[in-house]
Protein backbone atom coordinates (compact mmCIF):
# COMPACT_ATOMS: atom_id res chain seq x y z
CA UNK A 1 0.00 0.00 0.00
CA UNK A 2 1.30 3.35 -0.81
CA UNK A 3 0.42 6.20 1.33
CA UNK A 4 0.63 9.80 0.33
CA UNK A 5 0.78 12.30 3.12
CA UNK A 6 0.80 16.26 3.16
CA UNK A 7 -0.44 18.75 6.49
CA UNK A 8 -0.67 22.65 5.88
CA UNK A 9 -2.05 23.45 3.17
CA UNK A 10 -3.49 26.93 4.21
CA UNK A 11 -5.96 26.91 1.37
CA UNK A 12 -7.58 30.17 2.59
CA UNK A 13 -4.21 32.44 2.54
CA UNK A 14 -3.51 33.31 -1.47
CA UNK A 15 -0.30 33.09 -1.58
CA UNK A 16 0.02 29.68 -0.05
CA UNK A 17 -3.21 28.72 -1.88
CA UNK A 18 -1.17 29.22 -5.14
CA UNK A 19 1.45 26.98 -3.72
CA UNK A 20 -1.05 23.53 -2.01
CA UNK A 21 -2.29 24.17 -6.05
CA UNK A 22 0.82 23.27 -7.83
CA UNK A 23 1.46 20.45 -4.75
CA UNK A 24 -2.26 18.86 -4.77
CA UNK A 25 -1.91 18.69 -8.98
CA UNK A 26 1.56 17.29 -8.65
CA UNK A 27 -0.34 14.28 -5.78
CA UNK A 28 -2.75 13.99 -8.21
CA UNK A 29 -0.28 12.66 -10.60
CA UNK A 30 2.13 11.02 -8.47
CA UNK A 31 -0.42 7.38 -8.02
CA UNK A 32 -0.50 6.15 -4.19
CA UNK A 33 -3.61 3.92 -1.96
CA UNK A 34 -4.86 6.57 -0.01
CA UNK A 35 -4.29 9.78 0.55
CA UNK A 36 -4.02 11.62 3.92
CA UNK A 37 -3.98 15.13 4.81
CA UNK A 38 -2.55 16.09 8.58
CA UNK A 39 -4.60 19.10 9.31
CA UNK A 40 -4.60 22.84 8.36
CA UNK A 41 -5.98 22.28 5.46
CA UNK A 42 -7.73 25.60 5.14
CA UNK A 43 -9.64 27.62 8.44
CA UNK A 44 -13.35 26.75 8.98
CA UNK A 45 -14.98 30.00 7.96
CA UNK A 46 -16.00 30.11 3.83
CA UNK A 47 -15.48 27.10 1.65
CA UNK A 48 -11.78 27.51 1.45
CA UNK A 49 -12.09 24.02 2.71
CA UNK A 50 -14.17 22.60 -0.13
CA UNK A 51 -12.53 24.27 -2.44
CA UNK A 52 -9.28 22.71 -1.30
CA UNK A 53 -10.66 19.17 -1.07
CA UNK A 54 -12.33 19.26 -4.54
CA UNK A 55 -9.23 19.84 -6.13
CA UNK A 56 -7.62 16.48 -5.55
CA UNK A 57 -8.09 13.96 -8.07
CA UNK A 58 -7.87 10.78 -6.17
CA UNK A 59 -9.62 7.51 -6.63
CA UNK A 60 -8.61 5.57 -3.55
CA UNK A 61 -9.52 6.32 -0.07
CA UNK A 62 -9.19 9.82 1.17
CA UNK A 63 -8.29 10.38 4.91
CA UNK A 64 -8.81 13.81 6.52
CA UNK A 65 -6.95 15.12 10.03
CA UNK A 66 -8.26 18.72 11.21
CA UNK A 67 -5.65 21.36 12.69
CA UNK A 68 -5.89 24.30 14.76
CA UNK A 69 -6.55 26.45 11.90
CA UNK A 70 -9.61 24.22 10.99
CA UNK A 71 -10.99 25.78 14.47
CA UNK A 72 -10.16 28.85 13.23
CA UNK A 73 -13.73 30.80 13.38
CA UNK A 74 -15.30 34.45 13.34
CA UNK A 75 -18.59 32.55 14.76
CA UNK A 76 -18.87 31.63 18.95
CA UNK A 77 -18.27 28.41 18.88
CA UNK A 78 -15.04 25.95 17.46
CA UNK A 79 -16.49 22.87 19.60
CA UNK A 80 -19.32 22.61 17.52
CA UNK A 81 -17.02 22.89 14.38
CA UNK A 82 -14.89 20.03 15.18
CA UNK A 83 -17.41 17.58 16.48
CA UNK A 84 -20.22 18.19 13.99
CA UNK A 85 -19.93 20.89 11.21
CA UNK A 86 -16.79 19.83 9.86
CA UNK A 87 -17.23 16.09 9.86
CA UNK A 88 -20.14 16.50 8.04
CA UNK A 89 -18.62 18.87 5.48
CA UNK A 90 -15.50 16.62 5.04
CA UNK A 91 -17.77 13.60 4.59
CA UNK A 92 -19.99 15.30 2.50
CA UNK A 93 -16.91 15.80 0.06
CA UNK A 94 -16.01 11.84 0.36
CA UNK A 95 -13.48 12.37 2.84
CA UNK A 96 -12.79 10.30 5.65
CA UNK A 97 -13.14 11.84 9.12
CA UNK A 98 -10.39 9.83 10.45
CA UNK A 99 -10.66 11.09 14.20
CA UNK A 100 -13.76 9.43 14.16
CA UNK A 101 -13.64 6.35 11.83
CA UNK A 102 -9.50 4.86 11.41
CA UNK A 103 -8.96 3.20 8.50
CA UNK A 104 -8.18 -0.23 8.28
CA UNK A 105 -6.97 -2.53 5.39
CA UNK A 106 -5.48 -6.07 5.90
CA UNK A 107 -2.86 -5.85 8.98
CA UNK A 108 -2.36 -1.84 8.18
CA UNK A 109 -4.51 0.71 10.08
CA UNK A 110 -4.38 4.60 10.01
CA UNK A 111 -5.53 6.70 13.20
CA UNK A 112 -5.83 10.42 13.12
CA UNK A 113 -6.22 12.88 15.73
CA UNK A 114 -5.62 16.74 15.86
CA UNK A 115 -3.92 16.60 19.06
CA UNK A 116 -3.41 20.06 20.75
CA UNK A 117 -1.40 21.21 23.58
CA UNK A 118 -0.79 21.93 27.44
CA UNK A 119 2.10 24.48 27.19
CA UNK A 120 4.52 21.32 28.39
CA UNK A 121 6.63 22.32 25.68
CA UNK A 122 7.15 25.90 26.87
CA UNK A 123 10.42 27.62 27.15
CA UNK A 124 11.56 28.17 30.91
CA UNK A 125 14.16 29.94 30.03
CA UNK A 126 11.41 33.06 28.60
CA UNK A 127 10.28 32.99 32.70
CA UNK A 128 6.68 33.50 31.30
CA UNK A 129 3.95 32.45 34.03
CA UNK A 130 1.34 29.97 33.14
CA UNK A 131 -1.33 32.48 33.09
CA UNK A 132 -0.16 33.87 29.92
CA UNK A 133 0.21 31.43 27.95
CA UNK A 134 -3.47 30.39 28.95
CA UNK A 135 -4.26 33.47 27.46
CA UNK A 136 -1.95 33.26 24.48
CA UNK A 137 -0.22 36.51 24.72
CA UNK A 138 3.03 37.49 26.20
CA UNK A 139 3.84 40.04 28.79
CA UNK A 140 5.15 42.12 26.62
CA UNK A 141 2.32 42.35 23.94
CA UNK A 142 -0.41 42.01 26.78
CA UNK A 143 0.48 45.19 28.78
CA UNK A 144 -0.50 46.87 25.69
CA UNK A 145 -3.97 45.90 26.06
CA UNK A 146 -6.15 46.86 28.72
CA UNK A 147 -7.97 43.58 28.19
CA UNK A 148 -5.60 41.85 29.69
CA UNK A 149 -4.54 44.14 32.68
CA UNK A 150 -5.88 41.42 35.41
CA UNK A 151 -2.75 39.56 33.80
CA UNK A 152 -0.71 41.98 35.67
CA UNK A 153 -2.47 41.62 39.13
CA UNK A 154 1.13 40.19 40.81
CA UNK A 155 4.03 41.54 38.89
CA UNK A 156 6.59 39.52 41.15
CA UNK A 157 6.51 36.56 38.85
CA UNK A 158 7.12 38.57 35.24
CA UNK A 159 10.86 38.88 34.78
CA UNK A 160 12.24 42.14 32.87
CA UNK A 161 12.77 39.74 29.93
CA UNK A 162 9.62 38.45 29.53
CA UNK A 163 8.23 41.75 29.25
CA UNK A 164 10.63 42.09 26.31
CA UNK A 165 8.64 38.85 24.57
CA UNK A 166 6.10 40.48 22.14
CA UNK A 167 4.22 37.61 20.72
CA UNK A 168 0.39 36.20 20.37
CA UNK A 169 -0.64 32.60 19.30
CA UNK A 170 -3.73 33.32 17.58
CA UNK A 171 -5.68 30.40 18.66
CA UNK A 172 -6.27 32.74 21.60
CA UNK A 173 -8.59 35.24 19.18
CA UNK A 174 -9.86 32.79 16.62
CA UNK A 175 -10.42 29.23 18.49
CA UNK A 176 -13.18 29.34 20.92
CA UNK A 177 -13.19 25.43 22.60
CA UNK A 178 -15.39 26.27 26.18
CA UNK A 179 -13.25 24.87 28.11
CA UNK A 180 -9.43 24.48 28.85
CA UNK A 181 -6.63 23.80 26.10
CA UNK A 182 -5.44 20.87 29.36
CA UNK A 183 -9.42 19.73 28.72
CA UNK A 184 -9.07 19.92 25.25
CA UNK A 185 -6.23 17.91 25.09
CA UNK A 186 -7.68 15.11 27.21
CA UNK A 187 -10.52 14.88 25.18
CA UNK A 188 -8.71 14.50 21.62
CA UNK A 189 -6.10 11.55 23.89
CA UNK A 190 -9.31 9.86 24.89
CA UNK A 191 -10.59 9.44 21.44
CA UNK A 192 -7.17 8.35 20.13
CA UNK A 193 -6.96 6.12 23.02
CA UNK A 194 -10.02 4.69 22.13
CA UNK A 195 -8.93 4.43 18.48
CA UNK A 196 -5.71 2.63 19.32
CA UNK A 197 -7.16 0.25 21.32
CA UNK A 198 -9.57 -0.77 18.00
CA UNK A 199 -6.90 -1.28 15.92
CA UNK A 200 -4.39 -3.37 18.10
CA UNK A 201 -4.73 -6.60 16.37
CA UNK A 202 -3.02 -4.62 13.48
CA UNK A 203 0.51 -5.14 12.63
CA UNK A 204 1.10 -1.61 11.69
CA UNK A 205 0.03 1.46 12.71
CA UNK A 206 0.47 5.10 10.93
CA UNK A 207 -0.96 8.02 13.18
CA UNK A 208 -1.28 11.23 11.54
CA UNK A 209 -1.62 13.80 14.52
CA UNK A 210 -1.52 17.47 13.64
CA UNK A 211 0.26 18.71 16.66
CA UNK A 212 3.65 17.46 17.61
CA UNK A 213 3.49 14.42 19.90
CA UNK A 214 7.79 14.73 20.52
CA UNK A 215 9.08 17.27 22.18
CA UNK A 216 12.42 15.76 19.34
CA UNK A 217 10.57 17.21 16.63
CA UNK A 218 10.87 21.08 18.35
CA UNK A 219 12.25 23.51 15.59
CA UNK A 220 15.88 24.10 17.79
CA UNK A 221 15.98 27.75 19.64
CA UNK A 222 15.78 30.88 17.20
CA UNK A 223 14.13 34.08 18.83
CA UNK A 224 12.49 34.51 22.14
CA UNK A 225 8.88 34.90 19.74
CA UNK A 226 9.58 31.53 18.22
CA UNK A 227 10.39 30.17 21.59
CA UNK A 228 7.36 31.17 23.31
CA UNK A 229 5.12 29.61 20.49
CA UNK A 230 6.78 26.64 21.23
CA UNK A 231 3.72 26.14 24.07
CA UNK A 232 1.11 26.00 21.60
CA UNK A 233 3.31 23.22 19.31
CA UNK A 234 1.64 20.11 20.98
CA UNK A 235 2.31 17.99 24.17
CA UNK A 236 4.34 15.00 25.41
CA UNK A 237 1.01 13.46 26.17
CA UNK A 238 0.69 12.58 23.03
CA UNK A 239 3.92 10.68 22.18
CA UNK A 240 3.36 8.97 25.27
CA UNK A 241 0.05 7.34 24.16
CA UNK A 242 1.35 6.28 20.83
CA UNK A 243 4.44 4.66 22.54
CA UNK A 244 2.52 2.50 24.83
CA UNK A 245 1.54 0.61 21.62
CA UNK A 246 3.81 -1.36 19.51
CA UNK A 247 2.34 -1.92 16.29
CA UNK A 248 2.56 2.14 15.92
CA UNK A 249 5.15 2.52 13.78
CA UNK A 250 5.11 5.93 11.84
CA UNK A 251 3.82 9.27 12.99
CA UNK A 252 3.07 12.11 10.84
CA UNK A 253 2.41 15.46 11.78
CA UNK A 254 2.52 19.12 10.55
CA UNK A 255 1.36 22.27 12.28
CA UNK A 256 5.02 23.68 13.28
CA UNK A 257 6.06 24.23 9.11
CA UNK A 258 9.33 22.07 9.94
CA UNK A 259 10.54 19.29 8.15
CA UNK A 260 11.90 16.74 11.31
CA UNK A 261 12.44 13.16 11.77
CA UNK A 262 13.27 11.19 14.73
CA UNK A 263 13.48 7.96 15.88
CA UNK A 264 11.68 7.46 19.47
CA UNK A 265 11.68 3.66 20.44
CA UNK A 266 9.54 2.05 17.92
CA UNK A 267 8.24 4.83 16.59
CA UNK A 268 9.55 6.93 13.16
CA UNK A 269 8.02 10.69 13.57
CA UNK A 270 8.07 12.95 10.51
CA UNK A 271 6.61 16.20 10.43
CA UNK A 272 5.74 16.87 6.92
CA UNK A 273 7.52 20.49 7.02
CA UNK A 274 5.06 22.28 4.59
CA UNK A 275 4.18 25.98 5.51
CA UNK A 276 2.88 28.60 4.09
CA UNK A 277 6.05 29.33 1.62
CA UNK A 278 7.12 26.45 0.60
CA UNK A 279 4.57 22.31 0.03
CA UNK A 280 5.75 19.19 0.17
CA UNK A 281 4.34 15.46 0.72
CA UNK A 282 5.74 12.21 1.69
CA UNK A 283 4.99 8.83 0.40
CA UNK A 284 5.42 5.62 2.95
CA UNK A 285 5.19 1.97 0.95
CA UNK A 286 3.73 -0.72 3.89
FE1 LIG B 1 -0.11 25.13 9.83
FE1 LIG C 1 -1.41 24.06 12.94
Amino acid sequence: MRLLVTADLHYNHSKSKALADDLIDTMNAAGGDVLLLVGDTAAADGDALERCLSRFRFSGPKLFVPGNHELWTAGPDSHALHTEILPRRVRELGWQWLEADPFALGDIAIVGSLGWYDYAFAQPSLGIPRRFYERKISPGAAERYTEFAPLFARTDDVPPHAREVIARWNDGKFVKLGMSDERFLDQTLSRLERQLAGVASCAHVVAAIHHLPFRELLPAPHSAQWDFAKAYLGSPRIGQLLCRYPNVRHVYCGHSHLAVEAKIGHVHAINIGSGYRWKTFRTLDV
